[in-house]
């Protein structure tokens, strides 16, 4: 069974958290991430902070191999600095036709005003290493020797540990509003982020799914340019402490409080089973690091239960800090009730 990670609006609404933490609970034989060096996850684990922008953020559990998928685009500088800081080495594969970005794609996408300057890109040459392998004209992972040992056939080891009964979950990068078909085009990314699009960048049928779990945070963020319904100022973002800053460009987020009319939409699009809600304790502070639901206060719990209602889709993870553990699991509450 595969589970799958979606994000929620416009990416960075705590993936990375949700990954680890269920990578942790769940054992997974392999973990996959789609998407690019675009987008950052980071994890707090004991004490420690990483911010990748490769590695899946499920790599966390020693006992999982980590794949890269044929959709993925990587960069080498940044594949090997992440392999030395997570120790993945002798638990890595790549699949043969994983692409490769270069600087040259880095540089043409800095001349792009149009990307840089209206879209907004993190112009990190993902969109222009993906129109090449749209021409056919970038090269593969297959092209490299010095990848040689990391080459792999993705699908069919994901499929036949499927065949066999076997867990793993892939993390989605970026949100569906980001998606290059179903967000506010042309303020969207080179791919499609769904789960449809997860799917096809792995290569593996959608009858192997389980879970589809989609992050939402509790309030929304975007950078970069482009609609989000319900923005607020920067002083009213700073007043409900809705402040964040990209991990890839340092920019400040824009914010909006959670619209659950958009959500309910997100959900039904993307199939979704399960909803993750990360920062609950920026909305409810007295919810900081609480781990079980029953101890949430009532306005919280109120708050939880909306979100269910509005979507119709089941709270499975609720987050409330930093650390991997500060998560408040239902999925395991309600089984075990
Ligand atoms: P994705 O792009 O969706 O993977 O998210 P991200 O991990 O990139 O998000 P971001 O870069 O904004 O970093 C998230 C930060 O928020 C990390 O430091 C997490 O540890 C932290 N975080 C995640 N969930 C929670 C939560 O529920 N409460 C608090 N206080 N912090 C959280
Ligand atoms: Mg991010």
């Amino acid at each position: 069974m595969l589970d799958l990670l979606v994000g929620g609006m416009y990416g960075d609404e705590g993936k990375g958290k949700i990954a680890s933490y269920m990578s942790l609970n769940g054992k997974p034989r392999y973990a996959l991430r789609t998407g690019s060096v675009n987008a950052g996850h980071t994890i707090v684990h004991e004490g420690k902070k990483l911010g990748l922008r490769i590695v899946p953020a499920a790599f966390i559990n020693k006992s999982t191999k980590i794949l890269m998928p044929p959709g993925c685009l990587i960069r080498l500088d940044v594949l090997y600095k992440e392999m030395d800081e997570t120790g993945i080495k002798d638990r890595l594969g790549i699949d043969a036709n994983a692409a490769v970005i270069t600087q040259t794609e880095v540089d043409e996408e800095r001349q792009n005003a149009f990307l840089s300057k209206e879209v907004g890109s993190t112009v990190q040459g993902v969109g222009a290493a993906e129109s090449k392998r749209i021409l056919r004209k970038l090269k593969l992972a297959k092209d490299y020797e010095e990848l040689k040992d990391y080459i792999c056939n993705v699908p069919l080891l994901v499929t036949e540990a499927m065949e066999k009964g076997e867990y793993a979950i892939a993390e989605g990068s970026q949100g569906h509003l980001l998606s290059v078909y179903h967000g506010h085009y042309p303020y969207v990314t080179s791919r499609n982020t769904s789960s449809s699009g997860i799917l096809g960048e792995i290569g593996i049928s959608p009858k192997h799914v389980g879970e589809i779990v989609m992050v939402f945070k509790a309030f929304t963020t975007r950078v970069g340019g482009g609609p989000l319904e319900g923005e607020l100022s920067e002083k009213e973002a700073e007043s409900l402490g809705y402040v964040e800053f990209g991990t890839v460009t340092g920019r400040r987020r824009r914010a909006a409080p959670l619209d659950l009319g958009l959500a309910k939409e997100i959900c039904r699009i993307n199939g979704t089973t399960q909803i993750a809600i990360t920062k609950l304790d920026y909305i409810f502070k007295e919810s900081h690091k609480k781990r079980r639901y029953e101890e949430l206060s009532a306005d919280a719990r109120r708050w939880i239960e909306n979100v269910e209602d509005k979507t119709g889709v089941k709270v499975a993870f609720v987050g409330t800090g930093e650390d991997v553990f500060d998560i408040i699991d239902l999925r395991e509450e309600r089984a075990r009730a």
